[in-house]
């Protein structure tokens, strides 16, 4: 196969990228993206902020360009994110207690029932994990009561049964990190308990403070063990290792769960760490990197 999408459905697999609706209008790079990916992540505009800009308003004419967009070309998309501690509207972030609880549960119905039966993976719950000690992450959603999170789940099974309904972060895909063991745990109760939860988001923004490590096979296949897929979200590699991208690649192909590969971006000037970071598989002209051959050979 001569793309990505093409290359990773050989096995049944998809290769995505996140979409930003303000570059819908630049050639280069709706030609790059309709040509080599089949799964399209909404980079901002399906967060809390951008859906439901007041409290019971929702607004969804940038989610909706990037949805009809991707739909026109054949191709599936995540949803990113329903409720995370971050990119909260004004009139969320001043909420607590019970009226914050009613208002993820609200959002959530309010967003799921738009796409209801149109987005293959929803992101339902984002980065709810603290960054070094294994337990939860302090936030205004974790204040309302532990149990947010089995909420959010249930309340998005309820919403939008055809969903896959997925628990995303980063900093777990070392299978030697706390946090990577924090969220094990959570989704392996949630799994005893009947939660329903069907897949875990690795985030994979590689850099040198959280560098790829060998491990990251076993904490792909550990959490596939559990009955979830598993989905590479919103990989970058700062610096751009051809052979890390190939890594990660033969990783996710190594367990069957793994159902698909999604970068940050298309070329290294839409990254949101920068293009001086060179994290993506096209540079800034749209031509393809070393990274890109690297992973085309290895899916
Ligand atoms: C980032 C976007 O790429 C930026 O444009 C935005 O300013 C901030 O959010 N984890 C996530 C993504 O789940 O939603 C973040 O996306 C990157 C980190």
């Amino acid at each position: 196969a001569s793309t990505l999408g093409a290359a990773a459905a050989q096995s049944g697999r998809y290769f995505g990228t996140a979409i930003s609706a303000s570059k819908l209008g630049d050639s280069q790079y709706t030609t790059i993206a309709n040509r080599e990916f089949n799964m399209i992540t909404a980079e901002n505009e399906m967060k809390i902020d951008a859906t439901e800009p007041n409290r019971g308003q929702f607004n969804f004419t940038n989610g909706d360009r990037i949805y009809n967009w991707a739909v026109q070309n054949g191709k599936q998309v995540r949803g990113h994110t329903l409720a995370w501690h971050q990119q909260q509207p004004g009139w969320m972030q001043s909420l607590s207690g019970s009226s914050l609880r009613q208002a993820m549960i609200d959002h959530i119905n309010g967003v799921m029932s738009h796409y209801k039966g149109k987005i293959a993976y929803w992101d339902v719950v984002n980065e709810a994990f603290d960054d070094s000690n294994g337990g939860r992450r302090d936030s205004n959603l974790q204040r309302t009561g532990n149990d947010w999170i089995e909420v959010a789940f249930r309340t998005a099974r309820a919403a939008d049964p055809a969903a896959k309904l997925c628990y995303n972060d980063y900093n777990i895909d070392n299978w030697s990190w706390a946090k990577t063991q924090g969220v094990y745990n959570m989704v392996r109760d949630f799994k005893s308990r009947g939660v329903p939860i069907d897949c875990v988001g690795l985030q994979s923004h590689f850099n040198s403070q959280s560098a790829y490590n060998s491990n990251y096979r076993t904490t792909i296949s550990s959490f596939a063990a559990l009955g979830v897929d598993v989905a590479i979200t919103e990989l970058d590699i700062q610096g751009g290792s051809a052979q890390t991208y190939a890594n990660v690649t033969n990783d996710c192909l190594a367990v069957p769960r793994c159902v698909g590969i999604t970068v940050w971006g298309v070329r290294d000037s839409d990254s949101w760490l920068g293009a001086n970071t060179s994290p993506l598989l096209f540079d800034s002209s749209g031509n393809k990197k070393a990274a890109y051959t690297s992973v085309l050979n290895a899916l």
